[in-house]
Formats: structure tokens, C-alpha cells, sequence
């Protein structure tokens, strides 16, 4: 996966008690500026999203770079963004739907640290660019212009985009994760044309550095409800990619390209995500199943083409025998070890209420091994101080970050009492403190902290705080006021050392 920088200036601190406060909380020594809130003018005549996700930097520079966002969901949030409660059978107008659409997908940004030490929107850049529901988009790979499709080899815009992943040549991976809820909302209205629902669940690739570049749907890599993409290479050089379907009982995935890598082809090699094997993990046997007409012939009594595999992802793996799993969050890789990490956030179906962490070791430590062992490397609940993990991130000395998700409507009651609001934690892999859970940060009320991404010197994290007063249900009297002190504004934050 692509190193993120030693996390030194994040590594030593005084973890923070559980806190139902209406702020982003810090431990002492620590500050936030806000980088870009939903609403900012772009200085282009774009928009900046809403409820921002997945974040990830681009470029060497620590002070100066491209910062790439994602914009994920409205859903209860609609009083705030259209000025309607949302609540069951409500048809959205035509003018509704296009708002939403404008502002879920993505954000380039360049972001610069001014003289006084504060991140801000570089205005006007031309880098500066939205992605939205309504960005033309192409298909790769095998189920671009298939039946399973409609045919088309072109689909119109990208949302529900949660978490993501950086390529190994400098572009983002953007996930579209709960695509199914929206594509039916938006399809509600008659006047409104209805959208394809398998032209979504996706995975998404842009390159931010080159403002005019069509975003692709890398087909190969399976439909489903995305939550990130993290990439390596296998010891023969081929690619190696790893994802979950954030979804109860649902299962995780890798894909092995073809051909290898090459690094001095650059963008070149995103070709290598055109072709290759899907694979979906069995649990109980230890194996990774390809998803492959070829391979796995069985599948041929189900499906006619290796496209209506893929754009029926999670039929073709339970067919074959993919283990369902407490809803597969993140995944990402140890920097040192290769050892992936899995976060299953909870599933309310067997009453898992505060999800685990898994290790998953690959035979022979090669990533292009076909069968692995796994272990439980932490366990949420009151004991180790945190619940529901969703996204992980790795620092170079070996942390792992984890944010958690907590529904807004079940923060601080009942079983999840103990934890307060949501948090971001740090989790040593190794040494004396291995698995010992220490909360950096406090999320504020009803809100969610998502997409850690370090700078490059490691000296700014760079995070997202998705729905604030989510739970409101008057716009003149939200849960949250954060960070303006009025109606709630999902933003990006900037931390640093004071
Ligand atoms: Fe959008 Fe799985 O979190
Ligand atoms: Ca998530
Ligand atoms: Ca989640
Ligand atoms: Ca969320």
C-alpha cells in the first residue's frame, strides 16, 4: 500500500476520556483549523460537497498539494442541504435531486499552510474541480459495454463515494458504497429519468493531477457496497487490491492483476486494472475463491459472461462459497509486515454490537497467495474502550488509526453509553503496548471522523467530520452547531501540534 509518513508528531500524546460535547475535542498540545467546509466557493463557480469522506493528499511538498475528498450521503441531513425532512415515500423534486447530485462524488482541492500555520483552498486553482452525480464517467474492464450493463461502455456520475484508496501511481481510488438507497430515492420521481443501478457500486479512479481526465469505473474490481480500495503488489509485481462490502453479512474481496507493475510507466499502469482475477475470501477454508468463469466453472451454471459475474459480485461469491462477514469496513496494510487489517464494524443481525479488528496474514507473506490464516487482533466493547471500527489508517512507526461509527441515532445510549461520541483512536500493532486502544479525538455531536490522511513530513493528519447533528429535526434548532456555531457544516480539519 502507499506508505504514509511517520506519524511521530501524532505518536506520543495524552489519550482523551469518552466526551458527549459538541466540539472536536483534541488531547492538550494538539489544535484543528478547518481546510474546506461544505458550501465553500472553490473560487471557479464550483461548490465544495457535502459530508465529506476519504481524504487523500498528493504530492511531496507537506505545505502545499492536492487534496482529493469525497462526498458521500445526505439521507436525514436533506433538512439542512433541501430544506425537507426526509422520512418515508417522500418524492423529491426534480430540483431537489439535482442539488443532491451536485453535491455527493468528490472534491479536488489544492490546499496550501499560509504564513500563520493554517491550511485554506487555494481559490481559483486549476486544479480545483468537482465530481459529482452528473461527471461523465468510463467503464474498464470486462463488464464495460455488457449486457449485465445495458451495454454502455460511458455511465453519468458517481455518488454514496465513502472511503478510497491511493494508487500506486499518484491517482485515488473513490468507493461507492450505499449507492442502492440513493439510486432509488432519485428514481422516484416520474419526471425524473431513472438511473441504472448497475452503473454504480463501483469503484471509481481519478487523477486529480490532470483536471481534464475522464474518471474511470474499474469493473474488474466488483459491485458492491464499496467501503475502500487499498492497493499493493504481490513479490511477482503484480497489482494487489483488497476491499470489503460494508454491508451485514457480506464478504471481502482481492484482486490480482494480470501483467506487473512497472513503475516507470506511471499512469500507464492503470491498464493493469483492466485485467486479472477477482477473488472472494472463504473464511472457514482459508482460501481467496476466484470469481472467474475460467477458473471456477461452477459460476458458468449461473452466469453467461465474466461481465454479469462481476456486476453480480455478491450473488457470484455466496455461490461459490464466500463467507459472510459482520459488515467489512475498512482495509489496510501493515507498512512493515504486509499483514492485512480488517475492520468488521458490527452486525446488528447476530447482536455483534461493537465489531472487531481481524489480521489476515497471506501464505508466505506474499499478497498473490491463494490461501492465508486470520486472527482477531482487537475486539470492540467496554474493555478496550472503543466500538464499531470503520476506517484504519497506518502511520510508519506501525499505529494503526482507527475511527469509529457509531450510528447517530444509537450514540451514547444503551450498550453504547460507555463511548460517548464518536472518536478517532491509536492502536499499537507492536511492542509493549500492543492492542492497547488510546482515543486521540472526540467527534462532536452526531457527528463521525473519517478519511485520516497524513501529510508527507507527518506533521499534518488531515480528517474529515461527516454529519454533525445528524439527528436534527429543526433547522433553527440543530443537535450541533458545530463549527460555526450555527446550523452544522461537515468540513475537512487540518491537525497539527500547537
Ligand atoms: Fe460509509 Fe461503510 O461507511
Ligand atoms: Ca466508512
Ligand atoms: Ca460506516
Ligand atoms: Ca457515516
Amino acid at each position: 500500500s502507499v506508505a504514509q509518513p511517520y506519524g511521530t508528531a501524532f505518536s506520543q500524546f495524552r489519550p482523551i476520556p469518552p466526551s458527549d460535547q459538541d466540539e472536536l475535542i483534541l488531547p492538550r498540545g494538539y489544535k484543528y483549523d478547518i481546510v474546506a467546509s461544505w458550501g465553500e466557493d472553490l473560487g471557479n463557480g464550483e461548490k465544495f460537497g457535502f459530508n465529506n469522506d476519504f481524504t487523500c493528499y498528493f504530492g511531496s511538498n507537506p505545505n502545499e498539494g492536492l487534496l482529493w475528498v469525497n462526498h458521500e450521503y445526505i439521507g436525514d441531513m436533506s433538512i439542512f442541504v433541501n430544506g425537507y425532512k426526509e422520512e418515508p415515500g417522500r418524492i423529491r423534486t426534480a430540483r431537489q435531486i439535482a442539488t443532491e447530485k451536485y453535491n455527493l462524488g468528490g472534491s479536488v482541492i489544492q490546499i496550501r499552510k499560509g504564513d500563520e500555520g493554517k491550511w485554506s483552498i487555494v481559490k481559483g486553482s486549476p486544479y480545483n474541480r468537482r465530481i459529482t452525480g452528473n461527471t461523465p464517467i468510463n467503464f474498464t474492464g470486462p463488464a464495460r459495454g455488457d449486457d449485465a450493463v445495458g451495454g454502455v461502455t460511458q455511465v453519468i456520475g458517481t455518488f454514496a463515494n465513502c472511503s478510497g484508496g491511493k494508487t500506486l501511481w499518484n491517482t485515488a481510488f473513490s468507493c461507492e458504497e450505499n449507492y442502492a438507497d440513493i439510486v432509488k430515492d432519485w428514481s422516484e420521481n416520474p419526471e425524473v429519468p431513472s438511473l441504472n443501478p448497475t452503473h454504480y457500486g463501483w469503484v471509481v479512479e481519478i487523477d486529480p493531477n490532470d483536471p481534464k481526465s475522464i474518471p474511470k469505473k474499474h469493473t474488474m474490481l466488483g459491485r458492491f457496497a464499496h467501503e475502500n480500495a487499498v492497493m499493493t503488489l504481490g513479490r511477482s509485481g503484480r497489482l494487489v487490491v483488497y476491499s470489503g462490502d460494508d454491508a451485514n453479512d457480506q464478504c471481502i474481496y482481492k484482486f490480482i492483476s494480470d501483467e506487473v507493475y512497472r513503475p516507470e510507466l506511471g499512469k500507464q499502469n492503470s491498464r493493469l486494472m483492466e485485467k486479472g482475477t477477482l477473488y472472494v475470501a472463504d473464511m472457514g477454508a482459508n482460501k481467496w475463491l476466484p470469481l472467474d468463469l475460467n477458473k471456477t466453472p461452477k459460476l458458468k451454471e449461473e452466469f453467461k459472461t465474466q461481465g454479469e459475474v462481476l456486476v453480480k459480485t455478491r450473488d457470484a461469491a455466496k455461490f461459490i462459497g464466500g463467507t459472510p462477514l459482520d459488515r467489512p469496513e475498512d482495509i489496510e496494510i501493515h507498512p512493515r509486515d504486509g499483514s492485512v487489517y480488517i475492520a468488521l464494524t458490527n452486525n446488528t443481525n447476530h447482536g455483534n454490537y461493537f465489531g472487531q479488528i481481524y489480521r489476515l496474514v497471506e501464505d508466505d507473506h506474499n499478497h498473490e497467495s491463494t490461501s492465508f490464516f486470520y486472527e482477531i487482533f482487537v475486539s470492540g466493547g467496554p474493555q478496550s474502550g472503543f466500538s464499531c471500527p470503520d476506517n484504519l489508517m497506518f502511520d510508519q512507526s506501525g499505529n494503526l488509526w482507527v475511527c469509529t461509527d457509531i450510528s447517530s441515532d444509537k450514540l451514547s445510549q444503551g450498550v453504547y453509553r460507555p463511548f460517548g461520541n464518536n472518536g478517532l483512536y491509536m492502536i499499537p500493532t507492536e511492542g509493549p503496548n500492543r492492542g492497547k486502544v488510546m482515543r486521540f479525538a472526540s467527534a462532536p455531536v452526531q457527528a463521525e471522523l473519517t478519511g485520516t490522511w497524513l501529510a508527507p513530513d507527518g506533521k499534518t493528519l488531515f480528517m474529515s467530520v461527516q454529519h454533525p447533528g445528524e439527528e436534527s429535526k429543526d433547522v433553527n434548532n440543530p443537535t450541533s452547531r458545530w463549527p460555526y456555531g450555527e446550523a452544522p457544516r461537515p468540513s475537512v480539519v487540518a491537525i497539527s501540534r500547537q
